[in-house]
C-alpha cells in the first residue's frame, strides 16, 4: 500500500508508540533503516560532538537474547507502582488510556523477539550526578532517536520508545559488544512496518496544566 505523504505537523502529532500493529512478518530493508538514521544524524548535539552510536540488531538469536533481558525487566515493571496500568487517576478517560497502554506494552514484551529490527542508540560517556552533565549527555542523543522515529513514521514504519532493557544494561552491553564503561545505551526501539498507518493525535493532559509563563 502506498504511504500518503504526511505533513510535518501530521508526522509530529501522529508518531505513536506502535506495539500491536507492528508487522512481524515483513522484513524491513536495511537501506530504509540507514535512510532514517541518516536523517537522525541532523539532530543537535552538545558542542557538536556527535558522540552517538546506533546498534541495529536483526540477528534472530541476538534479538531473542535482548528480548529476554527486556522481558525480565518488564516483569518487575509491570507490578510496580510506576507502571502504565498503575498510574493513579480519577479521570475515567485517562484510566482507559492507561489500560490500553498497559495492554499494548504486554503485547510488545511478548513479541519483542519477533520484531524484525531492534535499534539500540548509544552515546559516548556515562552520566555523572550533575544535571548539566546528564542533560548534556542524554540531550546529545535523544533528539536523534526521536528524529529517527519521525523519519520511520513518514516511511510507513512503526516504532516505540522503550527503556526497560536498561535495567540490565551491562548484560546487553556484553551481548552487543558495547564498551559499557565508556558508552551508555539510552533506549531500545523496535522497528517494523506498521500494519496500518492511520494513526491519530493522542489524548494528552491540557497544555494549560503544564504551561508556566514567566514563572512557575
Ligand atoms: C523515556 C521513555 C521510556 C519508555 N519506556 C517504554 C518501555 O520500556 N516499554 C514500552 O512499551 N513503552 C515505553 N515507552 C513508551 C510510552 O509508553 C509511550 O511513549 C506513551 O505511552 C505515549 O504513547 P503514545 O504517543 O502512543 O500515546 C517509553 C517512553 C519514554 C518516553
Amino acid at each position: 500500500m502506498l504511504q500518503r505523504v504526511l505533513s510535518v505537523d501530521e508526522v509530529l502529532t501522529t508518531t505513536r508508540a506502535v506495539r500491536k500493529r507492528l508487522d512481524l512478518n515483513r522484513p524491513v530493508p536495511a537501506q530504509l533503516i540507514r535512510e532514517c538514521l541518516d536523517i537522525a544524524l541532523q539532530a543537535p548535539t552538545g558542542s557538536n560532538r556527535q558522540g552517538w552510536h546506533f546498534v541495529v540488531v536483526t540477528d534472530p538469536d541476538v534479538r531473542a537474547r535482548l528480548a529476554q533481558l527486556y522481558r525480565r525487566s518488564f516483569a518487575l515493571y509491570r507490578d510496580s507502582p510506576g507502571s502504565a496500568a498503575n498510574v493513579a487517576t480519577d479521570d475515567a478517560e485517562r484510566a482507559a488510556t492507561q489500560q490500553r497502554v498497559a495492554s499494548s506494552a504486554d503485547h510488545l514484551a511478548e513479541h519483542l523477539h519477533e520484531v524484525p529490527a531492534l535499534l539500540v542508540p548509544c552515546i559516548t560517556g556515562r552520566a555523572g550526578d550533575h544535571a548539566l552533565a546528564q542533560a548534556s549527555l542524554y540531550g546529545s542523543v535523544l533528539p536523534a532517536v526521536w528524529s529517527f522515529m519521525l523519519a520511520a513514521r513518514a516511511r510507513g514504519l512503526g516504532t516505540a520508545w522503550t527503556t526497560l532493557h536498561l535495567r540490565y544494561e551491562q548484560d546487553a552491553a556484553a551481548l552487543l559488544g558495547v564498551p559499557y564503561p565508556d558508552v551508555t545505551q539510552v533506549a531500545l526501539v523496535p522497528i517494523a512496518y506498521a500494519q496500518d498507518t492511520a494513526f491519530k493525535p493522542a489524548p494528552r493532559a491540557p497544555l494549560d496544566d503544564v504551561l508556566h509563563w514567566d514563572r512557575w
